[in-house]
């Protein structure tokens, strides 16, 4: 299979990175195009990376040598991944669907439009059905794909097994948000060094909002809500990568905690598919008293798995538990490439 040339927009940020290094040697996809703001085009990504690589090892050689372009839909592929920062994607990503081109994006601008899929390909695979109604706006063939904010994946990861098999009536959930989560350089140092920091600005109306839409139903060409309830309150602490989560659930029907582990370790509706990203065990519970810890379980599967931990009764809903994810891993690029990887399989990208 020949594979198919993708670019990535915001290339040089902390997500965008992620990207280059998750796409450097990807079976099904090829990097032609690397592309950030007017500051750091012009020249090659090695050059505008200068102090700016995050990432462990080095820049992948034949990224390194790319040009820096500016965001604008005249580039030499047939996908783009979009790390934007979300002050510009919503109108770039959207003046690259209307030229045919498949946005996989991760930034939240059109995370809740009517028309887009918020896609997590283990939990609303069928909502991808709603991708031709996009060629009311865009004729040429291009549409917008999103992946949720870095903390409801993890979450909507960890609930939509127990929803599946007990139902949700209510959830409490409070996040503790890695460094990395709030771009590069992020939040000042004297800010966070022996600090937690109690607010994320958007952050707890995403984590209350996105989950009902993924989890919700597409009936009739419209997305309806999954009629739940979620209460947030998000947190930036000083880890660098990983998102925990303290969770607390109310069921629908009784289970004992035997089931609900069983609910989270034998969810895995993608284990045939052969999506290279897709993680071979989405959910791992540890049984440990102490975990998961960002530092321990933040590259379980190669940071694509949902850790969780600590599940106990809750004397004020039904049970309480604590879970993990990588952020600019699953919460953001290998999330976006698993969605890509998912839409070829189901043939809604081609070469
Ligand atoms: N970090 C996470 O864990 C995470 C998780 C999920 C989703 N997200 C979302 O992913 C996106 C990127 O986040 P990040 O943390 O990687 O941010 P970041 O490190 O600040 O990077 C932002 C990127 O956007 C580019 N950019 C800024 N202004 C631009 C303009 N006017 N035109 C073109 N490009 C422009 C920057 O290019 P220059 O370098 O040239 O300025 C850079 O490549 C955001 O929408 C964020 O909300 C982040």
């Amino acid at each position: 299979m020949a594979k198919v040339k993708v670019g990535i927009l915001g290339a040089t940020g902390m997500v965008g990175q992620r990207f280059v290094q998750l796409l450097a040697n990807h079976p099904w996809f090829e990097i032609t195009e690397v592309a950030a703001s007017e500051r750091s085009a012009g020249v090659s990504y090695r050059e505008a990376m200068q102090g700016r690589w995050k990432l462990e090892g080095e820049i992948p050689q034949k990224v390194a040598r790319l040009k820096v372009k500016q965001c604008t839909p005249d580039l030499d592929c047939r996908v783009v991944f979009s790390a934007l920062d979300a002050s510009v994607a919503g109108p770039i990503e959207e003046e690259f669907a209307r030229e045919g081109y498949v946005v996989v994006s991760n930034a939240r601008n059109h995370r809740m439009d009517p028309d887009v899929p918020l896609l997590i390909p283990e939990v609303n695979p069928e909502h991808i059905e709603i991708i031709p109604k996009q060629r009311e706006r865009w004729s040429k063939g291009g549409f917008i794909v999103t992946n949720p904010n870095c903390s409801t994946i993890g979450l909507v990861m960890a609930l939509a097994p127990l929803k599946e098999a007990f139902g949700l009536r209510r959830v409490v959930v409070t996040t503790l948000q890695a460094l990395s989560g709030a771009g590069y350089p992020g939040v000042a140092s004297l800010d966070i060094l022996d600090n937690v920091i109690p607010f994320i600005s958007g952050e707890e109306e995403k984590v209350e909002t996105e989950p009902l839409k993924i989890m919700g139903e597409l009936r009739e060409g419209k997305f309806v809500p999954a009629p739940f309830s979620i209460s947030a309150s998000c947190t930036r602490v000083n880890v660098r990568d990983g998102h925990l989560e303290s969770v607390s659930v109310e069921l629908e029907k009784k289970a004992s905690a035997e089931e609900v582990i069983r609910a989270w370790e034998d969810f895995n509706p993608l284990k045939d598919l052969e999506l290279p990203s897709a993680p071979k065990r989405p959910i791992i519970y540890r049984p440990e008293r102490d975990r998961p810890q960002p530092l321990k379980d933040r590259d379980a599967e190669g940071g694509m798995a949902c850790v969780v931990g600590r599940l106990r009764p809750c004397k004020v809903l039904d049970y309480k538990f604590f879970l993990l994810s990588h952020n600019t891993i699953r919460g953001a690029a290998g999330a976006a490439v698993l969605n890509a990887e998912y839409l070829l399989k189901r043939g809604y990208i081609t070469t």
